[in-house]
């Protein structure tokens, strides 16, 4: 997923040009990783576009900051109205948004109390995350396990902790596959370098919890309530690799490939080499939903003019 540069991002309080929102190589972030960020994504809807869930999204950067001692110095509504405004001046319709905070230069110790905390907000138009997508996925079951919870919380959004994932994707794409999923330390089933898990088994769902090592993602969230409003059992537990290797039929889901279905485990294909019938049901509801399309999902879109009630 490239990007291709807007005009301005918010940065530290104030619209700056693309060019100007840069930061020092000392940056405690950058050196360590001591920093947490989102990922969102604004969908054209018929009352202009709109960013889906950002409150739950804006919740989860505040909880992730949280666990790393990292004060973000603008209340939450500060940071949702901003981001509102990066798609607004930027005139985006179809964008992801990424908010990021993190310890800025102040020293080399590892220790973070003398750093100062930079913030910003970038979007730039949506472009599509995982090749391939429409048609399903080939993943790898990965050698590289996911962290542990008991070292990294998984739960939080760390810039840090996504040197695991880029190992696992790297490794999995280099040996053609489009993505990897990860075992966490009990050999379980955690998750795709950026996505979340859903097994289909005889009509029902399952995707696994916090306790699998994975971060909670709003996408995950999102479709386990829309799968219940389907009718569709969902059910939450942990996944082997036999469940997986077993499933009728698997997808993704996370911010930036929404719904994916997998085609392909190591060689094995799922669900006939296509996105199965309720991954495709799911799907569909889903991308209405994100769209505005559905008046009963409403209630996640914050619309980027102010005048528009969800
Ligand atoms: C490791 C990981 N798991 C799951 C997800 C999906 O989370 P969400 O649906 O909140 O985007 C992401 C993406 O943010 C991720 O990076």
């Amino acid at each position: 997923m490239g990007f291709t540069p807007t005009e301005t991002i918010w940065f530290n309080g104030k619209l700056v040009p693309w060019n100007d929102a840069k930061v020092h190589v000392l940056a405690h972030g950058l050196q360590y990783g001591t920093g947490v960020f989102e990922g969102m994504k604004s969908y054209p809807t018929a009352d202009g576009p709109a960013i889906f869930r950002l409150d739950a999204h804006l919740e989860r950067f505040y909880k992730s900051a949280e666990l790393y001692d990292l004060a973000i110095p603008y209340p939450q509504a500060a940071i949702a109205d901003a981001s509102l405004e990066v798609v607004r001046v930027n005139r985006l319709e179809a964008s992801y948004l990424r908010p990021v905070a993190f310890f800025d230069a102040g020293t080399l110790s590892v220790w973070t109390a003398e750093c100062p905390v930079t913030v910003a907000i970038a979007a730039v138009p949506t472009g599509k995350y995982l090749a391939n997508a429409d048609a399903g996925v080939r993943v790898t079951v990965s050698p590289i396990r996911k962290f542990d919870n008991s070292a990294i919380p998984a739960w939080a959004k760390a810039c840090g902790q996504y040197i695991n994932s880029a190992r696992a994707v790297n490794d999995a794409q280099r040996r053609g596959f489009d993505e990897a999923l990860l075992l966490n330390s009990q050999g379980l089933v955690a998750e795709g370098s950026g996505e979340n898990l859903f097994v289909v088994k005889n009509g029902g769902v399952i995707t696994n919890d916090k306790d699998a090592s994975i971060l909670m993602g709003v996408t995950r969230a999102s479709v386990l309530e829309i799968a219940k409003d389907l009718g569709i059992e969902a059910t939450v537990a942990p996944i082997s690799v036999e469940d997986v290797l077993g499933a009728d039929e698997l997808f993704f889901t996370g911010t930036a490939v929404e719904v994916t279905a997998i085609r392909e485990v190591d060689g094995r294909v799922m669900s006939g080499g296509q996105p199965g019938p309720i991954t495709r049901r799911i799907q569909a509801t889903f991308n209405q939903a994100v769209r505005g399309q559905l008046p009963q999902y409403r209630k996640w879109l914050s619309f980027v003019n102010q005048e528009v009630r969800a």
